[in-house]
């Protein structure tokens, strides 16, 4: 096997966790490697089976459509729904009609530690509710099916209350997380043409209050195109509205009688349902399409594969919702499932360390999906949080958003999941919209492995393979693909907002005429089959599990009045997976100072977010470059990350390369961590 590592430490390849008694469906890898022969041999039933368990308004004529190429794909053609029905009416019809849907808890404690705020709906509750802010927002500002809405809110009910809303209408809707600037907003705003923003007032973060309005503000004026914000009152904050275009959400709705409602739109399986922006290798961020039909089917599927979702279960993701995580596994899927879900407007730390196995206690938390940052960051804290509560309701553990490693997954298993639980590494992206590589304890549980992603989910054709597209040995690092197409994949021309090429050439002809997708990340096979995902293959960073590109660092960087040119990289960061750092080329007559370091972090900062500030910047007369003057960041990032050079052949000028070592190593020596 190839050595791989990550945050430090080397992948256990051969070790082997059996949870034999794991629901009566535990089963041995053979045995489950001929079921999943099965289910992608015969995919386009596999995936009929699955539609065939929710809810249509009007049949498909066929299971998938293929285009003349290779990978243009529609799934369920001919088919009618809308993803309100299906998380709502669809319930409240039947026996769910008074369980609990969705149960939040806001951040403020009180001096015993307990939340000030809780509010639990039930799946009547909150179809009512999501009814009348759809009648609002239709007879009020007139929003109709094919608009776009921009959503900037934090981690409140009415976000996903809103969403459900907008979906009734068939408004499309794009979600841009909270914490993101007011130029990341605008940016938004602009290529989906939304002429609605909702926001809030503000909203509790580590105990303050954090304003969101001004920013929304800030953003409406600068797209210049957002003829109506909506703002929820969550803090309770003066804030300045403007005559004619804002207005307050419980305003809207106070004329709306309480029985007031729209019935939900019947719409084409694959018409969007939203617009999710994520960074890529170059340019700016990309809209991703995810519709209706198909993300309701894979999003249902993988709830009962990956989840094991029951009635009984209360199911808790950590996720914010401005991440597709959030919208997927704690707003549709759970919802699709008729499942109770829990959401939390704080941070795990806040007040204290215990504040999320708090919460696990206080409702019986049985299903649990994280990220290995935040387990890392807990696990700094020792094992006495963990032990003060009751944790014996979990059952079922997952993390999601970057490579789990080994000792992060040993404390989930031991420490949070008391050994009883499968913990498992869940692989996928704001592309797929849903899981496509993990364990499937709702399905078969086969041994667990400390780092590892597992097999593909049944039905989906996922591969290593090199730079051909022909599948490397067992054990060899190559790239990631998906040969066949899956419901809820956005397929070209459809798949990206308003840039049907840029979507096509991205991810599917990188291995031309053969249909792949291709997710940028690096990853090996193990013998038994199970892959274990390894990390970007381009220059996209996850920094905490977020997804930042270079590029849009880099243009940040380059903005400032001080910057000829930038390069940014990732460090690898004990806690965050990666962290970015700055290397910049000053103008003329501009200095190095330790003051144009701060202010260059805040810039970055201000312009892009509090995720995105680059841990450190250094400063260097030059970059390296490849002779046609392209940045070799892969250098950049050997120096960084203390690792081999590798192939510097097509380097212009191996001065530049020194330099940066220099500027790299003077500051390890000066930190003292060298
Ligand atoms: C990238 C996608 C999927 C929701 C959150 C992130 C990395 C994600 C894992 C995992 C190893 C993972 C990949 C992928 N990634 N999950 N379990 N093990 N790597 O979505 O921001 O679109 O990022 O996150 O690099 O390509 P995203």
């Amino acid at each position: 096997m190839e050595e791989v590592t990550f945050v430090g430490e080397a992948l256990p390849f051969e070790e082997r966790i059996e949870l034999p008694n794991w629901g009566r469906r535990a089963t041995t890898i053979k045995d489950y490697q001929r079921y999943l022969i099965g289910t992608v041999e015969n995919f386009r039933e596999f995936w009929a089976n699955a539609a065939r368990e929710l809810e249509w308004f009007q049949p498909w004529t066929a299971v998938l459509e293929d285009g003349e190429h290779p990978y243009v794909t529609r799934w369920f053609p001919g088919a009618k729904t809308n993803i309100s029905h299906l998380c709502l009416d669809r319930h409240v019809r039947g026996s769910r009609k008074n369980k609990v849907a969705l149960i939040w808890e806001g951040e403020p404690r009180d001096e015993v530690g307990n939340p000030r705020e809780v509010r639990k709906y039930t799946y009547y509750d909150l179809w009512r509710e999501v009814n009348r802010v759809a009648f609002a927002l239709r007879s009020k500002l007139g929003l109709v099916r094919g608009d776009r809405a921009a959503i900037y809110m934090p981690m409140i009910p009415e976000l996903p209350i809103i969403l459900l809303a907008l979906a009734r209408l068939g408004v499309i809707f794009s979600a841009v997380f909270s914490g993101f600037s007011a130029d990341n907003l605008a940016l938004r705003i602009k290529d989906l043409e939304a002429k609605v923003l909702i926001t809030a007032d503000g909203f509790y973060r580590r105990g303050k209050v954090l304003r969101l309005k001004e920013t929304a503000d800030q953003a409406a004026s600068s797209s210049g195109i957002i003829q109506n914000m909506v703002v929820v009152r969550r803090v309770g904050l003066e804030v300045k509205m403007r005559e004619g275009r804002d207005v307050w959400l419980h305003d809207l709705l106070s004329a709306v009688p309480p029985t007031s409602g729209v019935e939900p739109e019947r719409l084409e399986s694959d018409y969007p349902l939203y617009v999710l922006y994520t960074s890529g290798t170059t340019g700016g961020p990309k809209g991703i399409i995810h519709d209706h039909g198909g993300y309701a089917v894979l999003l249902h599927t993988t709830m009962k594969e990956v989840f094991d979702i029951k009635d009984e279960d209360v199911y808790y993701c950590t996720a914010d919702i401005g991440w597709v995580t959030g919208h997927s596994y704690i707003v549709f899927g759970p919802l699709i499932e008729g499942a109770t879900t829990m959401m939390f407007e704080g941070t795990p730390d806040y007040p204290a360390p215990d504040t999320w196995w708090s919460i696990v206690e206080r409702y019986g938390v049985t299903v649990f999906y994280t990220t290995p940052t935040a387990t890392r960051m807990l696990m700094k804290f020792g094992n006495d949080p963990v032990k003060k509560h009751d944790l014996s309701t979990l059952r079922l553990i997952h993390s999601v958003g970057e490579p789990i490693n080994p000792s992060a997954w040993y404390w989930l298993f031991e420490h949070v999941g008391g050994k009883r639980c499968p913990v498992g590494s869940t692989w996928w992206m704001t592309e797929t919209g849903g899981i496509m590589i993990s364990y499937a304890p709702g399905t078969k549980l086969v041994p667990l492995k400390p780092g590892a992603n597992g097999p593909p989910l049944p039905g989906i054709d996922a591969d290593v393979v090199d730079e051909a597209g022909d599948p490397v040995p067992q054990g060899k690092k190559g790239f990631l693909v998906i040969k066949k197409p899956f419901p809820g994949m956005p397929s070209p021309p459809t798949g990206m907002w308003g840039d049907p090429e840029r979507y096509a050439s991205v991810y599917f002809e990188k291995f031309p005429g053969k249909g792949y997708f291709y997710a940028g990340d690096y990853a090996v096979k193990d013998v038994d089959g199970y892959i274990w995902v390894a990390g970007r293959a381009d220059e996209v960073l996850k920094v905490a599990g977020h997804r930042i590109g270079t590029y849009e660092l880099e243009s940040a960087l380059v903005s400032h009045p001080a910057v000829a040119e930038a390069a940014v990289v990732a460090r690898p960061d004990p806690v965050k997976g990666e962290s970015p750092i700055a290397f910049a080329v000053l103008k003329e007559g501009r200095h190095p100072t330790p003051e144009l370091t701060a202010e260059l972090r805040r810039w970055v900062r201000e312009r892009f977010g509090a995720i995105a500030e680059p841990s450190d910047v250094f400063f260097v007369t030059r970059l390296p470059k490849t002779r046609s003057g392209k940045i070799m960041r892969r250098l950049i990032k050997a120096v960084a990350s203390g690792s081999q050079l590798g192939d510097i052949t097509t380097l212009e000028d191996e001065g530049a390369v020194d330099e940066v070592k220099v500027a790299y190593q003077e500051f390890v020596k000066a930190m003292g961590r060298g």
